[in-house]
């Protein structure tokens, strides 16, 4: 099977090439990328005036499966992740049961084998049941393809007992992404600590509860000699703790969220459900930390933290709806903005939500050398497009988007050199 894009402007990240040209795809690799090449293929796209870029790797997504397929399945949140550009998705281990022993990462493979519709990478648990006592089996879990091991939704309390799990992981380079969150400190929170939770009568969620985790948890893996990946960063102090370390030469890696730099504080005092998250929106300094830090490579990775819920668990007093909001559909726009602001161009947007990802988790994607999987999205950058609950394929419409205009708009989704996703065909495919 031969594949012919035309004409698009290339962006490939893992070798600084923002040039326009033709890409050739056989047998599912990308074969050639240059300036005319006119063969004979079985399938070409006209593509001037579109981007042509790696697919998304997303290393934070919640696909509910097992347990709560009321709000999520690997079927539905890999289609929904194909129509947001994204090819692979790190899937979070805070299912029902955790997957935290071998026979859960089994079966959430098979599952992924048989239903999903884009790669599917696997985190582990770092303590059984995600109770913060006991470690799983770290020593198993590279055999069984696992790449990264996260409590995620919570933090590991004990010290001690997370600095066995850096060790553990690194003797076996598996990657430890931290959820970092001082739950002494946020106890019962729900928004941002400060005028936002004292106008609001609610308990805040402070700074500190997730900075001086960052720091912990930068220690702990230094002390371990390990690798750190630090999840959904919100705030400045935390961007300040992860330059720092890396200043040091500390194996730290961090991500932030397109929701903690698209919105601030404020948009959630209309109690607003779909704007509840942990950590929640901070301030407007916070916001421009971290659109600085994301310019300046402190920040590494943009990650949809992808958490679907129902209505059920949403449509109901501020205080008692679930913490957080759904984003594989709109988190490449919502990064095109901050091209639109000048403060990133294409290739460093490529590398936060593809390259970077993609060698950070140690798989072989993000990247449109020849000879890599042609797992590759055409965008029209320049399109608009209104965010609204019926656009959405994910089962759960908890989006802090809705009401938003965006720009950017994926055409074509395509997994190994096959189209899985058409703009215009939704629900044909
Ligand atoms: O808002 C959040 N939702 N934060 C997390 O850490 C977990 C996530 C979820 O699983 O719903
Ligand atoms: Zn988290």
């Amino acid at each position: 099977m031969r594949f012919l894009i035309k004409n698009s402007r290339i962006i490939d990240p893992s070798r600084n090439f923002d040039e326009p040209g033709d890409i050739l795809i056989e047998d599912g690799k990308v074969k050639d990328i240059g300036k005319n090449i006119n063969l004979e293929a079985d399938k070409i796209i006209e593509a001037s005036g579109k981007i042509a870029m790696p697919g998304l790797v997303d290393m934070h997504v919640h696909l509910r499966e097992p347990g709560r397929e009321d709000k999520e399945t690997v079927e539905s949140g890999t289609r929904a992740a194909a129509k947001g550009g994204v090819t692979s998705v790190l899937a979070m281990p805070n299912t029902e049961p955790a997957i935290d022993c071998a026979d859960s990462i089994e079966r959430i493979k098979r599952i992924s084998e048989e239903r999903a519709k884009i790669n599917v990478f696997i985190a582990a648990a770092i303590t059984k049941g995600r109770a913060g006592r006991e470690l799983t089996d770290i020593k198993k879990f590279k055999n069984l393809g696992v790449v990264a091991v996260t409590d995620d939704g919570s933090s590991v309390d004990d010290a001690s007992l997370m600095l066995q799990a850096f060790s553990a992981a690194g003797k076996e380079r598996i990657l430890v992404i931290c959820h970092c969150e001082d739950r002494k400190l946020s106890a019962a929170g729900q928004v941002n600590k400060g005028l936002t939770s004292t106008r609001m009568g609610l308990r805040g969620i402070c700074r500190e509860s997730e900075y001086s985790r960052v720091k912990r948890d930068i220690e702990l893996s230094a002390k371990a000699g390990s690798r750190v990946h630090i999840a959904h960063v919100s705030c400045r102090e935390s961007i300040e703790i992860i330059a720092k370390a890396k200043k040091k030469g500390i194996n730290v890696t961090a991500e932030t969220a397109p929701h903690y730099f698209s919105f601030n504080e404020n948009e959630v005092t209309g109690f607003d459900t779909n704007k509840k998250m942990n950590p929640p929106l901070r301030s407007q300094d916070d916001v421009l930390s971290l659109k600085q830090a994301l310019a300046e490579g402190v920040i590494d990775v943009v990650a949809s933290d992808h958490a679907p819920h129902t209505e059920n668990e949403k449509d109901v007093e501020f205080d008692k709806a679930a913490f957080g909001v759904t984003g594989l559909e709109t988190e490449l726009s919502a990064c095109i903005e901050l091209v639109e602001e000048g403060r990133l161009d294409w290739l460093k947007l490529s590398r936060l939500i593809a390259y970077n990802p993609a060698s950070i988790l140690g798989i072989n994607k993000g990247s449109l050398r020849p000879g890599s999987d042609a797992d590759i999205i055409l965008v029209d950058a320049d399109k608009k497009w209104q965010v609204a609950r019926g656009n959405f394929v994910s089962k759960s419409k908890n989006s802090c988007f809705i009401g938003s205009t965006l720009k950017g708009v994926v055409e074509y989704t395509i997994l190994d050199g096959r189209i899985i996703y058409e703009a215009g065909l939704q629900g044909k495919k």
